[in-house]
């Protein structure tokens, strides 16, 4: 099949690559450019596992193909943690709230989320749910993952000492 050729900017990283039409974009991430952090799941829409942000907005990578990536700046959950030795904020609110356990739908959840608890300083329980509304997870039970949102909020939007 021809290949086509794309360029797209990752983790502030611009690739030129040549594709297949029919390459998913999440396949691409984690085979072309090996970026296995966004994982894969359903495969079809559903569990939110493979979310990524697409200029700026969450988006399901199983959903779309990597030629629709074409010209647009994608962020994977590689990019979140500022170096190996610190974690985001959204991450170190996971790992002390308890929100994860085989942690297979955390990067979604991540990327689902990083919006949210940037424009959100201190958002109900609902407002929470309804944000995690579209990504699964099987081991949790969900209240966890509110616990670290809260948590998440507080740290990213605590005053800043002078
Ligand atoms: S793998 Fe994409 S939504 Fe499940
Ligand atoms: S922690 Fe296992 S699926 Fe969510």
């Amino acid at each position: 099949m021809q290949k086509l050729t794309i360029e797209v900017t990752v983790n502030g990283t611009t690739y030129r690559r040549e594709v297949e039409p029919r390459r998913l974009l999440s396949d691409f991430l984690r085979h072309d450019l090996g970026l296995t952090g966004t994982h894969v799941g359903c495969e079809h829409g559903v569990c939110g596992a493979c979310t990524i942000l697409f200029d700026g907005e969450p988006a399901r990578s199983c959903l779309m193909l990597a030629v629709q990536a074409d010209g647009h700046t994608i962020t994977t959950v590689e990019a979140l943690a500022p170096d190996e030795k610190h974690l985001h904020p959204l991450q170190q609110a996971f790992r002390e709230a308890h929100a994860l356990q085989c942690g297979y739908c955390t990067p979604g959840f991540l990327m689902s989320l990083l919006p949210f608890v940037e424009t959100h300083a201190n958002p109900t329980d609902e407002e929470i749910r309804e944000a995690l509304a579209g990504n699964l997870c099987r081991c949790t039970g969900y209240q966890h993952i509110v616990e670290a949102v809260k948590l998440a909020c507080r740290l990213m939007h605590a005053p800043q000492e002078a």
